[in-house]
């Protein structure tokens, strides 16, 4: 459907003899894959008779020959629909396929947040982009690696002119304070060994509504008010995100991406309460230590917490 959602991607009115005329269809077959692109993908389409056809909210698809044709650390594959981009990237890393490499997607069908949430991923509106990478050394390459992502994604947002950007501990990207981008790593193979992490990131970019999402969130779009080039950032993150895994795996996040992450933290010397189960401790935020763990200060004495498990609200 890739190629009619494409026509149609500008917003305007297409006749159903030009798209016809485009795609080598006849009327019959381009309505018939109208209604596939309203049921499958989710997307609204106006019909008015004697004007045509046009979806409600432009797009900006992914340009998929920019993708593979740019010089590019690791190849970009860039899918239509999935179930999940991790899911994806797991299976190719579990037949054999060689690290790095990622795939990114214009929809999924069953994106998966951290904690067992699911991911809104609409059709052509946000960036849902997988990396496998391999990890050798041991088990403390991993510490700190999702925050090294999380500065990856953020330091992407400052580059492309987006303000207000901060980070909320442990991975999350936060534009005026609300949720922007998430991210989520799994892992195949043996963690105290030779594995590979699967570096899964969901950025919203001009999604302006949906019921999908239970925490307050904003998008690039909604912040700024305009229609963003998905491709420019794909390719952004793409280059970001090599500069600071090879700083991690060479220096460990201990080194500059530590300070880089507390320049960004949005919480900072501000009253939190960290929920693990039915256990709730309340402190003041500080920084991080060398392998990720949030510094909170309680009764005047600083402690580091980490787990996937912990969750992390501003005390009100
Ligand atoms: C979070 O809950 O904050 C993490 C969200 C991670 C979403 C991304 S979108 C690309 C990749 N594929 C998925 O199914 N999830 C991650």
């Amino acid at each position: 459907m890739y190629e009619l959602i494409a026509l149609l991607s500008d917003g305007k009115f297409h006749s159903g003899s030009e798209l016809g005329h485009r795609l080598e269809l006849t009327r019959a077959g381009i309505w018939k894959r109208l209604q596939h692109v309203k049921l499958h993908h989710g997307l609204e389409i106006l019909a008015v008779p004697g004007k045509g056809y046009k979806l409600t909210r432009p797009l900006h698809l992914l340009d998929r020959d920019q993708l593979a044709g740019i010089m590019s650390p690791w190849p970009v594959e860039s899918v239509e629909l999935t179930d999940s981009t991790n899911a994806v990237v797991l299976r190719r890393v579990a037949r054999g396929d060689t690290p790095p490499f990622a795939v990114v997607a214009e929809q999924q069908s069953s994106g998966r947040g951290r904690r067992g949430r699911v991911w809104a991923s609409p059709y052509g509106e946000n960036i849902y982009y997988s990396l496998a990478v391999e990890l050798t050394g041991g088990s403390h390459r991993l510490d700190g690696l999702s925050l090294t992502v999380g500065v990856a994604v953020a330091e992407t947002l400052l580059s492309i002119g987006v303000s207000n950007v901060g980070l909320k501990w442990p991975n999350d990207v936060l534009l005026a304070g609300r949720k922007v981008a998430g991210i989520l790593i799994e892992l195949h193979g043996d963690p105290m060994d030779i594995c590979t992490a699967i570096i899964g990131i969901g950025i919203n970019v001009n999604m302006q509504v949906t019921e999908a999402v239970d925490q307050p969130w904003s998008s690039l779009r909604l912040q700024t008010g305009c229609l963003w080039d998905r491709t420019t950032i794909v390719m952004g993150l793409t280059k970001t995100l090599n500069a600071c895994l090879a700083e991690h795996i060479q220096d460990g996040f201990g080194c500059s991406l530590r300070g880089r992450w507390e320049a960004l933290h949005a919480w900072r010397d501000q009253p939190v309460s960290l929920i693990s189960g039915i256990h709730i401790e309340e402190g003041i935020a500080r920084g991080v230590d060398e392998r990720g763990a949030l510094l909170i200060e309680i009764d005047g004495v600083e402690r580091a917490f980490s787990g996937g498990e912990l969750s992390l609200r501003l005390k009100t």
